[in-house]
């Protein structure tokens, strides 16, 4: 098999087999922001990656795709449950987000977490050039940097966690957690979002195993009375951001996003999430607010509409099963109160649209709600500033997302303070032209600035003088 420089590591190949209602099967594009941010990095290099292709059991050989090598990695039906459903997003994920959701322990789902990890570092060592460099993407497999180290220790080995690190006093719960601590040290580079992420985990390692840590640095015993440094610092994740501006400026979709704005029957202002439907996007603490608006007559269906965009996740998990019965309970209870016969108050669509769709949306939008009670980055919120060159627009962004970090001219909330998130909605419509101009302004430009490409070109510069100063040793 070939053998490339660059071999990206993910869960997700960037692409899904799926298979329509008459038996056609093909290949689409995977959701989430990690397959938007490396797309661009992996554009126009001969680089592989190695992912699962988003359907159990499904054998298939390496194929190339866009110019890239991609490796598919099979899931078994029992691998989706105890490894994917299970440790990643039933473990891994509600206690990496601060256990919005109850974590569940389950010593089989970690068997499975061990056995896949294995699976992916096995595959990436078999597609690695000497001395080649691999990148490994997220909390799916943290285990893949010190597996990867161990069969093949010429590789120069990064990882980004795309996903909030929590602070020590819920790590601790985790029964595995100094192995997980020791796969990811097995990086030369450990990327994070945030600033406070890197820092706790800097201080997971402290506590677990006493290493020295030194700004980023973090000094691991070889075993040979020698030592090797990890870099674990922030490298916050961005947008194609130019990509989204030259769609922003299409005259089809600008007339589509006109064209959204009658189909709502043409209300005064125009609110929108999107996310997927997940229980740390805060779609419920939105709801309630929004519907207290109707009550108490801040809002009025027919000026105001609630655009709630959900695309489906995870529906093999509990809690997304039991998160999707709650909030279109809620749809339906808010909309069945203060509909009219023209007129609805939240347009609510459990899907997932193409980027042109989205851009028009953002357009349309006179202000987009990111009310994550907590969130890696959240893209949407940079998706939304780079679209609006009209300088329109209001960002209402909760404060614990990584991307307020950045946005700091977005209206910040905490969404857990449902009267603080109303005023700040009504703070939205009511702002004048200039006011979303200066702040939409500044928003941009970091955006526009801090874009993917430079995401990725400081990740790899981290890469590159690690491995310098590696021989030079
Ligand atoms: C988040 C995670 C990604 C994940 C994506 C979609 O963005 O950080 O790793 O791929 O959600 O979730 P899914 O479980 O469908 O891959």
């Amino acid at each position: 098999m070939a053998q490339s420089e660059l071999v990206v590591v993910a869960n997700r190949l960037p692409v899904d087999r799926v298979t329509d209602k008459d038996g056609n099967e093909s290949w689409r594009r995977s959701p989430g922001g990690l397959v938007t941010a490396l797309e661009q990095v992996m554009a126009g290099s001969d680089a592989a990656w190695v992912g699962w292709p988003g359907k159990a059991d499904l054998f298939m050989d390496p194929f190339e795709f866009d110019g890239n090598l991609l490796v598919p990695v099979r899931l078994s039906q029992d691998n989706l449950e105890y490894y994917y459903e299970g440790f990643s997003n039933g473990t891994i994920w509600p206690l990496y987000h601060d256990v919005i959701a109850t974590p569940i322990y389950r010593r089989s789902w970690w068997d499975s977490y061990v056995r896949v990890n294995k699976r992916f570092a096995d595959a990436a060592a078999s597609v690695a050039a000497e001395g080649g460099l691999v990148w490994v993407q997220d909390y799916q497999l943290q285990l893949v940097p010190k597996m990867l180290r161990e069969i093949r220790p010429d590789l120069t080995i990064g990882y980004f966690h795309h996903i909030p690190f929590p602070a020590y006093g819920l790590y601790a719960q985790l029964p595995w957690r100094s192995e997980v601590i020791e796969g990811l040290l097995g990086a030369d580079v450990l990327g994070f979002q945030r600033v406070a992420d890197a820092g706790n985990f800097q201080r997971s390692v402290r506590r677990l195993f006493r290493y020295p840590t030194k700004s980023n640095r973090i000094e691991v015993p070889t075993g040979d009375g020698t030592t090797r440094s990890v870099v674990a610092a922030p490298f916050p994740i961005s947008i194609d951001a130019q990509a989204f501006v030259d769609l922003a400026k299409k005259p089809e979709i600008i007339a589509r996003s006109k064209e959204i704005r009658e189909q709502l029957g043409n209300p005064k202002k125009i609110l929108l999430g999107v996310d997927r439907l997940d229980y740390t996007k805060g779609i419920r603490h939105r709801l309630k607010a929004f519907g207290e608006m109707l009550e108490d007559g801040t809002a009025k269906v027919g000026e105001v509409t609630l655009v709630q965009v959900a695309s489906p996740s995870r529906p093999g998990v509990e809690a997304y099963q039991d998160l999707r019965d709650e909030i279109e309970l809620t749809v339906g209870r808010i909309n069945g109160d203060h509909d009219t016969m023209h007129h609805t108050a939240i347009r609510y669509l459990h899907q997932g649209f193409p980027r042109e769709e989205m851009v028009a949306l953002y357009l349309a939008a006179d202000v987009l709600l990111i009310t994550a009670l907590r969130d890696g980055m959240n893209l949407v919120a940079k998706e939304y500033a780079a679209v609006r060159t009209d300088q329109r627009g209001v960002l209402v962004l909760s404060e614990f997302a990584g991307a307020a970090d950045e946005l700091n001219a977005a209206l910040m909330i905490n969404p857990h303070d449902i009267d603080g998130m109303k005023a700040a909605i009504i703070q939205a419509i009511e702002m004048s032209p200039a006011e979303q101009g200066r702040r939409m302004r500044s928003m941009r430009r970091r955006v526009l600035e801090h874009d993917v490409e430079r995401w990725g070109k400081r990740f790899m510069t981290a890469v590159e003088d690690i491995r310098a100063e590696q021989r030079e040793q």
